[in-house]
This record gives structure tokens, C-alpha cells and sequence, in this order.
């Protein structure tokens, strides 16, 4: 990396691709320095330089989230080479797919390695420094599987909802320290990662984009949650008051889509 000007600084991982990607590019635009950090590196450096090409400042530093080592290491090339940390979002995830009485152990593995422990890992390490510095936002993107798990996702909605209530006590342990926690909550969202799934109309995909802003303006309004979009809490509500009734809206209105044949 090179030398930065000491704007505010987000790291956000998976941002080289779908909702990180477009979060990276609001951010940037909003005045941060953007540290962009997935596995591989070419979509990276492609992001990166539409970023620049905008005007926007951003560095590249790959990791795999589910390494704590690389995680910790990230976060202090991030300290050591940008100097400050304002944003930290735990973005990256993989998704799968499979009916829950097909799911072993090995799945769920998986699904936590990157889905819940990669986020842990980045909490983990970049936590002490926000606290110290009594500021900063922590951004935990679950999925809105987490408030209504649609049915073969098993896996991957338990390694949100575990993130999701990792977040809900975190916000609450974290009262009073100047640190902002933030729980976000996509619907389906038209990314690489459900590129093969065919969704009801009512479920449309919305565009990663509309995420990001949502996102940025709860990050200035130091909002606990974001559900985007906003309708998908209907179900939330309805399976709130009845689950027998959020399944059924899940099976009438097909909501969990269906995997586009190869
Ligand atoms: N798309 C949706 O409908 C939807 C809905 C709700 C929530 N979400 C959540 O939103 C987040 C972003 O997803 P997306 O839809 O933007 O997906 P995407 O376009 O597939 O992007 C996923 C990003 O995560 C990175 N990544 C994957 N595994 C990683 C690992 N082990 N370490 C570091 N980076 C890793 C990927 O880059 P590399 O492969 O190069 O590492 C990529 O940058 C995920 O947490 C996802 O679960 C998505």
C-alpha cells in the first residue's frame, strides 16, 4: 500500500464482488478511504480502480476471512499503513443450498467458517482498536434468512442468525462506547452469489447498490438494523405472530425460489 491521506478509513470484506463491491464504491464516494479485502485478488484490483477512476481512494489487501491469523494481520496492515479505522464491515459470505434433511455437519461447517467466524474474526480484531478510540461503526451483513429462514437454506440461515444475535448482544454490550454496532438484513439481492436462483416476482432481487446506500445511511444515522428491502419485514412480522403463517406465505408465494437448472 501506498502513503493515505488521514481521511476516515472502511475496511469492508467480500469487496470485490456484488453488495461489498457497491458498499466499497458508496463509501468511497461518501469521502472514505476504502480498503477493499477478499480471497482473490484480480476482482479486487478491478474494483479498486473503478473506484479510482471515479476519484475515490482504495487499497487492496486479500485475506481469507476464515483464517483468524489473516484476519488479525489485515487489520493491522489496515492500522499500521492507513492509520486509522473508522468502518469495519464483515461483508463476505458464501451461500448454500441443500434441504435440511440432507445437511450434515461438514455444511455446517462451512457455512459457519465464513458466514459466522469470519465475521467473529474481524470483530475480534479490529474491536479493540475501535474501542480505544471510542468511535467507529461495526457493520455484521447477515441475510434476511436470519429473521425468516426460507426452506433449503439451512445451513447458511443458521450462520446468519447466529451472526444476527452475535450482533443484537454486541450492540448491547457495546452501549455507551462511543462504538456503533449494525445489523443488516438483505432480501434477495441480484449478485453473482444466487446468479443460478430464480425468484418470485414479490421476492425480486434488488440491486446491490440499493444495499449499499442503505447501508451508508445507517451508518450516519447510527441505526442497530437495516432490513432492505423494507417489505421483507412484513414476514418478519407475520411469522412474528404466527410461524405457521410466515410458512405459509413462504410456500404460497414460493418465496425460497428455485435453483436454474444447468
Ligand atoms: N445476494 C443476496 O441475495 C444476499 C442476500 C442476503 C445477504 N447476502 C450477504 O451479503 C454478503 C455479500 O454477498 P453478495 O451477494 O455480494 O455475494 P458475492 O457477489 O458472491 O460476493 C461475495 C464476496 O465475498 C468474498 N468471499 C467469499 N468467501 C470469502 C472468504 N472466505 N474470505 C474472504 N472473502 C470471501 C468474495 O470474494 P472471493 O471469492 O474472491 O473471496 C466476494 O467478494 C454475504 O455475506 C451474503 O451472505 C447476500
Amino acid at each position: 500500500m501506498t502513503d493515505v491521506p488521514r481521511t476516515r478509513v472502511a475496511l469492508i470484506t467480500g469487496a470485490s464482488s456484488g453488495i461489498g463491491a457497491a458498499l466499497a464504491t458508496e463509501l468511497a464516494g461518501a469521502g472514505h478511504t476504502v480498503v477493499l479485502s477478499a480471497r482473490g485478488v484480480d476482482r479486487l484490483e478491478a474494483t479498486a480502480a473503478r473506484i479510482r477512476g471515479c476519484g475515490g481512494r482504495a487499497l487492496v489487501v486479500p485475506c481469507d476471512v476464515a483464517d483468524r491469523g489473516a484476519v488479525e494481520d489485515l487489520v493491522s496492515r489496515v492500522l499500521a499503513e492507513a492509520g486509522r479505522l473508522d468502518v469495519v464491515v464483515a461483508n463476505a459470505g458464501a451461500y448454500s443450498r441443500k434441504a435440511a434433511t440432507q445437511l450434515g455437519r461438514v455444511d455446517f461447517e462451512s457455512a459457519f467458517a465464513v458466514n459466522f467466524f469470519g465475521a467473529v474474526h474481524l470483530v475480534e480484531a479490529a474491536l479493540p482498536h475501535l474501542q480505544r478510540q471510542r468511535s467507529g461503526h461495526l457493520v455484521l451483513m447477515t441475510s434476511f434468512d436470519a429473521k425468516k429462514a426460507m426452506p433449503h437454506d439451512g445451513a447458511y440461515a443458521a450462520a446468519k442468525a447466529a451472526l444476527a444475535t452475535f450482533g443484537a448482544t454486541l450492540r448491547q454490550d457495546l452501549r455507551g462506547s462511543g462504538v456503533h454496532v449494525c445489523t443488516v438484513f438483505p432480501g434477495r439481492v441480484d449478485t453473482p452469489m444466487i446468479d443460478d436462483l430464480d425468484v418470485p416476482a414479490i421476492s425480486a432481487k434488488i440491486r446491490p447498490e440499493r444495499v449499499a446506500r442503505a447501508v451508508v445511511r445507517a451508518i450516519r444515522r447510527r441505526r442497530p438494523e437495516v432490513v432492505v428491502p423494507w417489505h421483507c419485514g412484513l414476514l418478519a412480522w407475520a411469522d412474528m405472530v404466527s410461524p405457521r403463517l410466515g410458512d405459509w406465505f413462504v410456500r404460497v408465494l414460493d418465496l425460497d425460489g428455485r435453483l436454474r437448472s444447468p
